[in-house]
């Protein structure tokens, strides 16, 4: 290799118990590339992220930044060296305000002074933030903003670091198209300054929009390294999975049963405006939309988390005016969006996790069975092939993608009849997001009822019978996906303004 690698790996191995995380991983990343990581869950992607943030060591191997090795004991002692990480879970502090977040731990004071600047600080954090698109109050508390805008402004506390490596893990899981953009051309402007970057992200169809260079890494390994972007998709895939993948999705069913649940009118101010819809038993109703078009909040509101006015019936039950509990206990589960917000108890295990919603399955005589809870969550595990050493592997520590699984495998697990799905392959791998595919085919096929939100088109259009699309908190149109065009859906998700534009 000719120019020094902006950051260079040697044979980092990193082993937990029952798991070789990472097996003598080699890296190189040039000054001023974008170098891509691909994998399934559980390759090792985020392993190796965090012993170049300092935040895990590895058993063995080096890593040096521009020719000179490096000992990272500390995530203090990465910044210092010039590494600057978007972890995949994020990490702001909820009850600090935005600016905090983004001062936190470099702090600016008045000149001579111990003193905080607060209105320097805020004043930054403006300009950070605008250059990044966002127009935001910088005095918010973090824990009132949106999945998305706190993504974003995690990238922007991570890019006015001026690293030297900027790392990025899956950035873009929560981000529209519109910011996922604007985070592309910042990223190109801190290439042209030398800056190299390690980009994860398992939204495959971004690599040919930001990759330079692409490494491929399976079960802890480097399958492949370096393959230029122009490598064709099928065979990066291939290299990922280890075998080949059909894009196919399940068919489609064309015969519904009664409406399972009957939603009229709901409105939540402020993000909800009126909407009313039928699903059916045996029916997958997708619901498509832009960031922001209020899709999460609907379905937050009709599983009884956020306050809806309007009316909800399940078999015959009114929900409306419930609770979360309330509604499992009717039939009705959610996938939420944000699966750490309440999605998963980290320290319990994986079976114990999956059988959450479904303990009465899992007694007999008024007594949790152990054996049960087991053969429940192994159906589950093996379903949607959660990779773990066993059963009863804390969900903590599972990898990001395969701690989704667990979120969504609970919530079927509970047995309801009809389930609210919030972007559920957000995050997993290409081949799982397939399991998934073929799981929602199958429940539809017992005759349960589906909503699926997804910012996917491809995926909305492949999995739903029906489509409904929001904008601006109404539904703006409805689809049969068997005949519905791609740009028919993302006109009627636009909002007038843009669609005019
Ligand atoms: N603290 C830990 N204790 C035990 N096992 C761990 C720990 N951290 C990671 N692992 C295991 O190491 C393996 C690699 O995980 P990692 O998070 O690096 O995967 P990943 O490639 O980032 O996957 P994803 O795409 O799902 O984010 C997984 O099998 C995971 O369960
Ligand atoms: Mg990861």
């Amino acid at each position: 290799m000719t120019a020094t690698s902006a950051v260079s790996v040697r044979g980092l191995t990193k082993t937990y118990p029952g798991v070789r995380a990472l097996d003598g991983v080699d890296l190189d990343v040039l000054p001023g590339e974008v170098h891509v990581l691909l994998g399934e869950n559980g390759a090792g992607k985020s392993t190796l992220v965090k012993m170049l943030s300092g935040a895990v060591q590895p058993d063995s191997g080096s890593i040096a930044i521009d020719g000179h090795p490096v000992v990272l004991a500390t995530p203090h002692a990465a910044q210092h060296a010039g590494i600057s990480t978007v972890h995949q879970e994020l990490s702001l502090v909820p009850d600090l305000t935005v600016a905090q977040n983004l001062f936190l731990g470099q702090e600016l004071v008045h000149s001579g002074t111990p003193f905080l600047d607060e209105d320097a600080m805020n004043r930054r954090a403006s300009e950070l933030l605008a250059a990044l698109g966002l127009q935001l109050n910088p005095n918010l508390p973090v824990r009132r903003l949106s999945l998305a805008v706190r993504q974003v402004v995690e990238i922007v506390r991570a890019l006015s670091r001026l690293p030297r490596v900027l790392i990025l893990d899956e950035p873009t899981s929560s981000l529209s198209e519109q910011e996922t953009s604007e985070l592309f051309t910042r990223v190109r402007q801190i290439t042209a300054e030398g800056v190299g970057v390690i980009y994860i992200s398992h939204r495959l169809e971004e690599l040919e929009q930001i990759a330079d260079r692409v490494t491929v890494m399976r079960d802890g390994r480097i399958v492949s390294h370096g393959l230029p972007a122009s490598t064709p998709l099928p065979e990066l895939v291939r290299l990922m999975v280890g075998r080949e993948v059909g894009e196919e999705f399940p068919p489609r069913r064309t015969t519904h049963g009664d409406a399972l649940l009957k939603v009229r009118n709901i409105t939540i101010p402020g993000s909800v405006d009126d909407v009313s819809f039928d699903v059916h038993a045996g029916e997958v109703l997708g619901i498509f939309g832009l960031v922001g078009a209020g899709r999460t909040e609907l379905l937050r509101g009709l599983f009884g988390l956020d306050r809806a006015s309007g009316t909800i019936e399940l078999e015959g039950h009114r929900l409306d005016g419930g609770t979360p509990a309330r509604s499992l206990a009717r039939g009705l589960a959610l996938v939420p969006e944000d699966r750490h917000a309440w999605g998963l108890v980290l320290p319990m295990n994986i079976q114990q996790n999956i059988s959450l919603s479904a303990l009465d399955q899992c007694t007999s005589g008024g007594v949790l069975r152990r054996s049960r809870v087991a053969a429940l969550g192994g159906r589950f595990m093996a379903a949607m092939s959660i990779k773990a050493p066993s059963g009863t592997t804390a969900v903590g520590t599972l990898s990001g993608g395969n701690q989704q699984k667990v979120v969504i495998a609970r919530t079927l697990a509970a047995g309801s009849r009809v389930l609210l799905l919030d972007e559920p392959t957000r995050g997993v791998d290409i081949g799982a997001k397939i399991e998934i595919y073929e799981l929602v085919a199958a429940l539809a096929s017992e005759g349960k009822a589906v909503v699926v939100v997804s910012s996917e088109l491809p995926e909305v259009v492949g999995l739903s019978d029906r489509i409904l699309v929001m904008r601006q908190g109404h539904i703006s149109a409805e689809f049969s996906s068997a005949s519905v065009s791609p740009e028919a859906l993302l006109n009627a998700a636009l909002t007038h303004e843009k669609g005019a534009a």
